[in-house]
């Protein structure tokens, strides 16, 4: 993928992301999408394996490169509406903000980039972030280096279908903890109070920094 067209789809991608109303409902949501692929991923493989070329390592670090670059125009996009709800109101209402958005917004960047794009994690939050088994087991890596002291790197393969796959680490920060810490000492009470409200069956809390908190996982289409 060229860089400046990519760059390009970008852009369009954060006006599309920032401008869309509230209110649309997407013709199909990155949630069904997701659905339809852990589906697929029961059922008969389309593509044997064996008869995929392995990318190379140049392919390999083109398509991580365009990973990490749209993961982090989410984040942008995430971080920036969190910022001015905490600057402007309550740190509560970046909560509701989260739950009605963060589906919708890794949705529109999926749209415009021809590319899926997928938070999930071991301990979930919102249950309609649910991993695949091969998330899990990526997932599984990237713990076991972190335990070992090593840096988890991108994992990058073709999936069954024939579609490049990039699965990034999603590290804990500071900043995460007063949502994913510690509720007893970390999270702010009126947030305990209102994830029990919104998340039920939430279990992305006892995070500490530095811990695996995720991944994201982005998928490419095929190159014919
Ligand atoms: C203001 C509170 C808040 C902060 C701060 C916060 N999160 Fe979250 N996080 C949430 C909410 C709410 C969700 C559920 C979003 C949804 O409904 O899809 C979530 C979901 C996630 C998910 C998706 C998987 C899941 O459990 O559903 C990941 C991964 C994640 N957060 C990582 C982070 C990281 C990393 C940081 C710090 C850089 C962070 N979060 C900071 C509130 C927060």
């Amino acid at each position: 993928m060229k860089k400046t067209i990519l760059i390009l789809l970008v852009l369009s991608s954060i006006f599309y992301a920032c401008t869309e109303s509230a209110s649309r409902k997407p013709e199909k949501s990155q949630l069904e999408i997701n659905k339809e692929n852990a589906e697929k991923d029961k059922g008969d493989h389309v593509t044997d394996a064996r008869l995929i070329p392995p990318l190379t390592s140049g392919q390999k670090k083109q398509y991580i490169d365009s990973a990490k670059f749209v993961a982090k125009t989410a984040f942008n996009i995430f971080s920036s509406h969190l910022k001015r709800l905490f600057e402007e109101k309550h740190p509560v209402e970046a909560l509701s903000f989260c739950k009605e958005n963060a589906l919708r917004i890794t949705d529109s960047l999926s749209k415009a980039h021809g590319v899926s794009i997928k938070r999930t994690s071991f301990r979930l939050r919102n249950p309609d972030n649910k991993p695949t088994e091969q998330e899990e087991k990526v997932m599984e890596i990237f713990k076991e280096r972190i335990h070992k002291n090593l840096k988890p790197e991108p994992y990058v393969h073709y999936d069954e279908y024939g579609n490049p796959h990039v699965y990034l680490p999603i590290i804990v920060q500071e900043k995460c903890l007063m949502c994913h810490g510690d509720p007893n000492k970390e999270i702010p009470e009126e947030i305990v109070q209102k994830l029990a409200e919104l998340y039920p069956s939430d279990k992305a809390i006892f995070f500490k920094k530095g811990d695996l908190r995720g991944i994201w996982s982005i998928k490419f289409p095929k190159k014919n």
